[in-house]
């Protein structure tokens, strides 16, 4: 056999860029916020195979604990693997079909991501439009149903753009009474902020890994019931995204155990010690923790002088929107904080681009300490940078 001639290697892309090591921070903006250290040291250690029967019942505990922080008997509960925005597509690449009627309720930056995905599905798609700050009422909600009459409609629980938290009772009730199926955005909410899948009759929802969960982002929780399911089995074409089929992926999740793709089986030894964690500290001490630290912080940004820009009853406890005082560099701040404290706080998004500071206490992050902290911080430093 001749040998076969090779180039040689090419290496000007070889460049000599040293061991990975992060500056330490904390990050309070809106996501990701700190992994808690049990996490990260059950995350470190080395993988397995995904089919290995240590991890099969590793997944099926993953499951089952993802169903106690969401409060649902789904069986189709899974971590899809990818971020956040993996799951938010799962949902919509399932259940919808070419020219269902897909209402969406935008009140914030992901609201529109919704949008633009269910159109990626070719729904079509309604939308329903509040300021961001404020939250829809049922009376809102259910003039919309009326008219549209949707397949689906898909709300955002906790608006990670705006810093507000949707009131969601009886939303689930007014979807049944229209016949359409309620999909709900929990991914700042999941772990910290109430939230009753089942009993709100949420029929298909998703979330991530990085926020109330104190795991690093690479997973996207994801759920769906009966109602959902029989809309999936119903379908006249396969789901149009191969990755995210949950037919095809619930071979693997359920009792077949069947290969589908390489399941990051790391991130869900992360997820697994993360949904352990606060299973052990109860939902309702979780959820309790970050509304006390928050009411804690907003009392403090108050007494300061600074204005909040969400009305006190629609305030979610996980992120909250500061107004950027008259005269200040908002981002001039925020570099700031992570260049002399190694903090991060966020800045506004779309319609309130260089109006709001964002400041998130999610999961591991929600404490006292770091509340007082970034008190401290903003009393000292924003002074210097008031004209
Ligand atoms: C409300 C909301 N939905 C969806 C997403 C998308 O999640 P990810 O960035 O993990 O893909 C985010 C991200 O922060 C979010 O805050």
């Amino acid at each position: 056999m001749a040998t076969q001639i090779l180039p040689s290697v090419d290496n000007r892309h070889r460049k000599d860029f040293g061991p990975t090591t992060c500056p330490e921070r904390l990050l309070l903006g809106p996501g990701p916020s700190n992994a808690d250290p049990v996490v990260l040291k059950a995350l470190s250690q080395s993988p397995i195979g995904h089919l290995d029967p240590f991890y099969v019942d590793l997944m099926s505990e993953v499951q089952e604990l993802l169903r106690y922080v969401w409060q649902t008997d789904n069986r189709l509960t899974l971590p899809m693997s990818g971020t956040g925005s993996a799951a938010m597509e799962a949902t919509l690449a399932n259940v919808v079909e070419p020219g269902d009627k897909v209402l969406i309720a935008i009140k914030g930056y992901f609201g529109h991501r919704l949008a633009d995905m269910a159109g990626r599905y070719k729904a079509n798609v309604f939308s329903i439009q509040k300021d961001w700050g404020q939250a829809f009422s049922l009376d809102e909600i259910e003039e919309a149903l009326k008219e549209y009459r949707p397949a689906v409609f898909a709300i955002v629980h906790a608006e990670t753009s705006t810093g507000v938290c949707q009131p969601m009772n009886g939303i689930g009730d007014l979807c049944r009474k229209y016949d359409c199926l309620l999909l709900v955005d929990t991914v700042t909410s999941l772990g910290a902020v109430p939230l009753y899948l089942d009993e709100w009759k949420i029929d298909l929802a998703y979330s991530c890994s990085q926020k109330g969960l104190s795991c690093p982002p690479g997973l996207g929780p994801f759920t769906m019931n009966e109602r959902a399911e029989d809309k999936m089995n119903k379908r006249k074409g396969k789901v149009p995204n191969w990755y995210l089929d949950v037919s095809l992926l619930n071979k693997y999740w359920g009792s077949d155990r069947v290969y589908h793709h390489t399941a990051p089986v790391n991130m869900n030894f992360g997820i697994r010690e993360a949904l352990r964690l606060l299973a052990e500290e109860g939902l309702d001490s979780s959820w309790s923790r970050h509304k006390n630290n928050s009411q804690l912080l907003w009392d403090g940004l108050e007494n300061i002088g600074l204005e909040l820009h969400v009305k006190k009853d629609l305030r979610l406890p996980t992120l909250t929107t500061v107004k950027i005082p008259k005269g200040v560099d908002g981002k001039a701040f925020t570099k700031y904080l992570l260049d002399n404290y190694g903090i991060e706080v966020g800045v506004g998004l779309g319609d309130l681009s260089g109006k709001v500071w964002r400041i998130g206490l999610m999961g591991y992050n929600s404490n006292s300490k770091n509340v007082h902290k970034i008190l401290d911080i903003f009393k000292t430093e924003l002074p210097k940078f008031r004209v």
